[in-house]
């Protein structure tokens, strides 16, 4: 056991008191623990109690915990701040935002926002067909908009009009020239004026991860000469009383609060030119944009941002009355379309560590009397060790390893002789390291070179169905393991997860020095579950996964607070079983079951197997076709060991 103060270092190691929000603690067992946001003075709530509650159920990891606290304090947050940013600067329109279903599409998630968003007439923004129909099916407050993006063929335009008559507030967003002819026709057909917006290409680039959603390169929107034909057109057919709405979106993770200064000033002018045409614009939606920091390092970087959510609104506020006012023209209602920030924060992604490979890690090995000499060479390093000659011993374990890989290869030395080299070079790398934690001012290269030898801790999830950002783009997400944390980290790991494929890795982690390519891990101890959560990953993370390997969804279990401030399972779907991935890849499961039956009973036919083994192997195919497409732990196992 540490004392007060080394505990509470092993726990800010993870720098979870800048990324956390104040909504992750320590528990005085040394387990992470979750913070009620409506009583943020009481003790957290132990999450690995949770998870042994949930495995007594048969919920398993992996699993992403939906904390239900968590996302109705963002949309708090989110809707307070402008409330505030409005009231200060003296603005005439409140604010309206939407939540835009891609970032999230999930049930759970978004019936969620439509309910703790209802104070504030929190509406939904729709990116395609599907996501429209959908949207159309939640019953949304009478203020709320339903902001319909992406581009439109004639059915999903006939819904936005038809839905208007029913009292929603359905904005057909114009993205590309070619749809206002589909709109017109529409209309006219159903005798019905729709609720249009306008979306227009910002020229001002912003810095970051999706630059390349802003500026005139981007895809969508309309340039400047085609909005001015736009209004003509409208004007000719007797709509432009219709174009109630401009959408110029900002970007995602927009790293500096001065880009987005710049791109709301730009806006503004476009606005205040198109209601001088005569367009009756009563909406100004900025889109996304609006960060999360995954690093907590409040830097313009790109997981970071360099302002906080009272200066975005404040800007947006700000900026937005300076150019109405000077125009002469009436404040527009405030519209914007955050994803992440609303729902990164409430989504964390919890696995279990199945096993570790230890890089520095070996008893001492005697060469055998007639083993090659470079053998006993590499093994004598051991006798000139010392703080001074750390870089020596490590080059000349290097060299000894690589001259005796080289041996092998050409067939001099048999595969148990090198087995003996890599286990006496692991033993002096281990050696070496206890030299270097006892020795100030080593050197860089040495430092980086160790650095090269961490450990590999194989996690029980798929990067690539759950995480794929970090694959694809390089996202940084905070994570740390969620027990032992009054007890000192003494290795240093990354992540493997367990698909076959050497990219399903994680060798970024967010620690109080800085982004390390090394996560300071326990040693893991027998029969006993070692959990890691991953933090923040509640947005773009649980769509965008794919069926790499065939490992699906993983369980979804969400949790909130009760009144003894306790976490208490709300609801919970269950991960994909094998066979649903095997039928979401043309596979018919039953159509499997019956080949293999075949297989087994050619097998039986032929004498290989007797009828009680084909019994035995048909139950235990038939049991895995209905089973989790992760590693499944065995029901005894407890998770405290
Ligand atoms: C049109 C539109 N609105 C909103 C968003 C959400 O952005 P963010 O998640 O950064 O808030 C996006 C994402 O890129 C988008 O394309």
């Amino acid at each position: 056991m540490l004392d007060t103060d080394t505990e509470a270092e092993v726990f800010n190691a993870y720098a979870a008191h800048r990324w956390g929000a104040g909504l992750v603690g320590r528990c005085p067992d040394g387990a992470l623990g979750l913070v009620d946001p409506a009583r943020t003075e009481a003790a957290p709530a132990s999450l690995p109690d949770l998870l042994g509650n949930l495995r007594a159920r048969g919920i398993d990891t992996p699993m992403i915990l939906r904390v239900g606290a968590f996302l109705r304090r963002s949309l708090e947050t989110l809707n307070t701040a402008f409330e505030r940013a409005i009231a200060a600067n003296g603005y005439k329109a409140p604010y309206r935002g939407v939540f835009p279903i891609k970032v999230n599409q999930q049930s759970g998630v978004i019936d969620r926002i439509v309910q703790y968003g209802r104070p504030w007439q929190f509406g939904l923004e729709a990116g395609s067909k599907p996501e429209l129909i959908l949207a159309l099916s939640r019953d949304l407050p009478p203020g709320a908009l339903l902001i319909c993006n992406g581009i439109k063929d004639a059915e999903f335009v006939r819904l936005g009009i038809l839905a208007r008559k029913a009292g929603i507030n359905c904005v057909l967003v114009l993205e590309s020239p070619g749809e206002i002819d589909t709109v017109i026709a529409e209309a006219r057909r159903l005798k019905e004026k729709p609720l249009l917006g306008v979306r227009i290409k910002l020229t001002r680039r912003v810095s970051g991860n999706w630059a390349d959603s802003s500026g005139d390169r981007s895809s969508f929107g309309l340039t400047t000469k085609e909005v001015v034909d736009l209004i003509g057109k409208l004007r000719e057919a007797d709509m432009l009383d219709c174009l109630a709405l401009q959408h110029s979106h900002l970007g995602s993770q927009v790293p500096a609060i001065m880009d987005i200064r710049q791109a709301v000033d730009e806006a503004c002018r476009f606005f205040t030119e198109l209601r001088r045409l005569g367009a009756p614009l009563e909406y100004l939606d900025l889109g996304g944009g609006l960060g999360i920091d995954y690093t907590g390092e409040a830097r313009a970087t790109e997981n970071s941002m360099n302002y906080t959510l009272d200066e975005y609104c404040t800007n947006i506020v700000e900026t937005v009355r300076y150019a109405m006012d000077e125009a002469g023209q009436p404040h527009p209602v405030l519209v914007t379309e955050s994803g992440r920030a609303i729902v990164a924060t409430s989504s964390i992604l919890i696995t279990d560590v199945l096993e570790a490979a230890y890089f520095d890690r070996s008893a001492p090995v005697t060469p055998e009397p007639d083993d090659h000499h470079m053998l006993s060479d590499m093994a004598a390093i051991e006798g000139y060790l010392s703080p001074r000659r750390v870089q020596e011993c490590l080059n000349d374990a290097e060299y000894y390893r690589e001259e005796l890989r080289a041996l092998f290869r050409r067939g001099v030395i048999d595969i148990e002789a090198v087995a003996r080299a890599e286990q006496i070079f692991l033993y002096l790398v281990g050696r070496i390291k206890e030299v270097v934690a006892r020795t100030p001012d080593v050197p860089p290269e040495v430092a980086d070179e160790l650095a090269e030898h961490r450990d590999i801790y194989r996690i029980n999830m798929s990067l690539f169905q759950s995480l794929p950002d970090v694959w694809a783009i390089d996202q940084i997400l905070p994570i740390m393991p969620l027990q032992r944390l009054d007890e000192a980290p003494t290795r240093r790991a990354v992540l493997s997860d367990i698909t076959c494929d050497s990219d399903g890795k994680i060798n970024h982690f967010v620690l109080e020095d800085g982004i390390e390519n090394a996560l300071p891990v326990h040693e893991l101890r027998p029969a006993e579950t070692y959990y890691i959560g991953i933090f923040l990953v509640g947005a773009y993370q649980e769509t965008l996964g794919d069926l790499h390997n065939l490992f699906g969804d993983t369980n979804v279990v969400t949790v909130d607070f009760n009144d003894d401030g306790a976490l208490e399972l709300v609801d919970e779907v269950e991960g994909d079983t094998v066979s649903e991935v095997l039928a979401a890849v043309e596979y018919e499961p039953r159509q499997c079951l019956d080949a293999f039956k075949g297989i087994v009973e050619r097998a039986v036919r032929s004498g290989r197997i007797n009828p009680r083994q084909r019994r035995e192997m048909m139950d235990t195919y038939r049991e895995a076709l209905g089973g989790y497409t992760y590693y499944e732990h065995p029901p005894e196992e407890d998770a405290h060991g």
